[in-house]
């Protein structure tokens, strides 16, 4: 937990989510990364809060970015992408800092092919917002200050 000044939240977002805007734009819309990051760092700027923005399309610079975030941020929004259907690793990574974590996917996972219908991530998030695109990760930022204890003064 961070102090009242600084309360912060990490954004993270797992591989080829740095391809948005050109990938596949009939699933994941036209949105840039930047833009999720910009209406991510937008909805918590609007409480005071801060956000930290991290992309990478490999598992381990994911789990890194998970253990910094313990002392760092008072919550995680996470979109694994691929790994949400395949790592194990991720959600004990999540597990292990014990920060409330919103998992968000861009596209309707269940309506999808059945690969991605399961999400190891799904059972250590506190909440899971899909297929509402871009407005997830919005979504997401409130849920968490909403729900984030009041800062110690
Ligand atoms: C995704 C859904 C995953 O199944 C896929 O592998 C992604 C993106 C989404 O945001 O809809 O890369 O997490």
């Amino acid at each position: 937990m961070t102090t009242a000044s600084t309360r912060n939240l990490l954004v993270l977002n797992g591989p080829n989510l740095n391809l948005l805007g050109t990938r596949e734009p009939a699933i994941y819309g036209s949105s840039t990364l930047a833009d999720v990051e910009a209406a991510a760092i937008a909805a918590a700027s609007a409480h005071g809060w801060t956000v930290d923005c991290v992309q990478s399309n490999h598992e381990g610079d994911l789990i890194d970015a998970i253990h910094a975030a313990r002392g760092t941020a008072d919550g995680i929004v996470i979109n694994p992408a691929a790994y949400s259907h395949t790592s194990v690793a991720i959600p004990d990574a999540l597990s292990g800092v014990e920060l409330p974590v919103v998992e968000v996917h861009l596209s309707n996972i269940h309506r999808r092919e059945e690969f991605r219908h399961h999400s190891f991530v799904s059972a250590v998030a506190q909440a899971v917002i899909c297929g509402a695109g871009i407005s997830g990760y919005r979504l997401a930022v409130e849920y968490l200050i909403e729900s984030a204890a009041p800062a110690a003064d």
